[in-house]
């Protein structure tokens, strides 16, 4: 049975392509996830995607899929930078988790600049653009399939 992995679009995401888009980029969520699934597919691997705005939501998402799945990519928006709750939950679950990133959250606001997530993820993306999910999901399959 093919390996599965969530993808977790976090809060405005479903915005993209009117959000911001001199930050974010022209593309919708619909062209980042249909990119996601045919790498997926390359790779043999189930995805399921999510797009949530609440932090609540999220918590309870990865409660719910820790032993559903083998990896976890998500994008935690602005809960990034502040969500300790989310950050918990990455904590208490085995399966590796990527953080990632559209913009360079190091090139942007002081306040983007601290990532809660990032201590407990297997790694961070960020950058990239619609990419960062590309190479985020990238790094799932290569961990899951030979750890490192
Ligand atoms: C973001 C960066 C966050 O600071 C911001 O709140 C987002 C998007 C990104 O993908 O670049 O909502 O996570």
């Amino acid at each position: 049975m093919a390996q599965k992995i969530l993808i977790i679009h976090g809060p405005n995401l479903n915005l993209l392509g009117e959000r911001e888009p001199e930050v974010y980029g022209n593309f919708t969520i619909d062209d980042i996830n249909n990119e996601l699934q045919k790498a997926a597919k390359e790779d043999n691997i189930d995805l399921e995607i999510v797009q949530l705005n609440g932090e609540g939501e999220i918590v309870d998402k990865i409660h719910a899929e820790k032993d559903k799945c083998s990896a976890i990519v998500i994008n935690p928006g602005a809960y990034t930078h502040y969500s300790i709750a989310i950050r918990d939950a990455i904590a208490a679950i085995k399966i590796p988790v990527i953080e990632v990133h559209l913009s360079n959250i190091y090139g942007r606001e002081e306040f983007r600049q601290k990532s809660m997530i990032a201590p407990v993820a297997a790694g961070q993306i960020s950058g990239f653009g619609k990419n960062s999910y590309i190479l985020g999901l990238k790094a799932a399959i290569g961990i899951i399939k030979k750890p490192h």
